[in-house]
């Protein structure tokens, strides 16, 4: 995919963003994380070997690397759905070794979003209520909230059309606002415009730029496409699970 990108705009992050400017603390931490997984008969596979890395707010990170590299393992690790088998790992300043399932959950529900390369938005729901599901989730309700990501996703005119009726951006886009919505302070993106035209992508990639400064939500976008990774405001590169320079 050839796409091209506005390059970041320093103003809009005052603390942070920009090589250079100083960074309030990270928002994500990484330190010499490690994890395996069981392939039977004793086997086992080292998806990640002492991975470090940290986002900062307002900050985007491509994270990019072959196939099988230990990306997506990076990112369940930070979400929480997956245990680390060593080191260290921050998000949002709670200590993800230590944390209870409850506090995991609650993590995800209030300070981390989600972008997925297959969308997964609800096909019973429309884009609007799609879009309204984390707040309903945690117990809140705000359509204000709702309408004004609509509108930044550019759909406010399909609000109550079902994902089967939009097409492939404008689902990604639906689920990114819906990723934002509840104000997470950290983004994970994994492989966002893997499944679009490169138009589509586009859109979606500066979209994911833009509200993440708007709302200075540290991103970590996971792609294997270097016109991707370009747009970033910092580039780290893993390989065989480990990071290999940044
Ligand atoms: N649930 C799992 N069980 C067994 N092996 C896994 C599992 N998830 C990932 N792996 C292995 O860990 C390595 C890293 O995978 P992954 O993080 O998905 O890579 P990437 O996202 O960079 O393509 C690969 O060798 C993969 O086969
Ligand atoms: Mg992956």
């Amino acid at each position: 995919m050839a796409v091209s990108f506005s390059p970041p705009d320093p103003s809009k992050f005052a603390a942070g963003g920009v090589s250079g400017a100083t960074h309030p603390s990270p928002v994500v931490v990484l330190r010499r994380v490690s994890k395996r997984f069981e392939r039977g008969e004793g086997a086992s596979v080292a998806a990640l070997e002492e991975v470090s890395l940290e986002v900062h707010a307002g900050e985007v990170v491509a994270l990019v690397g072959p196939s099988g590299c230990g990306k997506s393992t990076t990112l369940n690790l930070i979400s929480g759905v997956d245990r680390a088998d060593g080191g260290e790992l921050e998000v949002c300043g709670v200590d993800l070794r230590t944390a209870t399932l409850e506090r995991l959950a609650e993590l995800r529900r209030r300070s981390v979003g989600i972008v997925f390369q297959a969308f997964h938005l609800m096909a019973h729901l429309t884009a609007e209520e799609n879009i309204a599901l984390p707040l309903a989730l945690d117990g809140r309700e705000d359509g204000a909230r709702v309408a004004h990501l609509l509108d930044r996703v550019g759909l406010t005119k399909r609000a109550r059309h079902y994902p089967p009726e939009l097409s492939g951006g404008e689902q990604q886009r639906v689920a990114l606002a819906r990723a934002m919505v509840h104000r997470p302070r950290v983004l994970l993106a994994d492989e966002p415009t893997g499944n679009l035209d490169s138009a589509a992508g586009a859109a979606v990639l500066q979209l994911i730029l833009d509200l993440a400064r708007e709302e200075r939500a540290g991103v970590l976008l996971v792609t294997h496409d270097d016109s991707v990774a370009r747009a970033a405001d910092r580039i780290v590169r893993m390989r065989d699970g480990r990071v290999v320079d940044r």
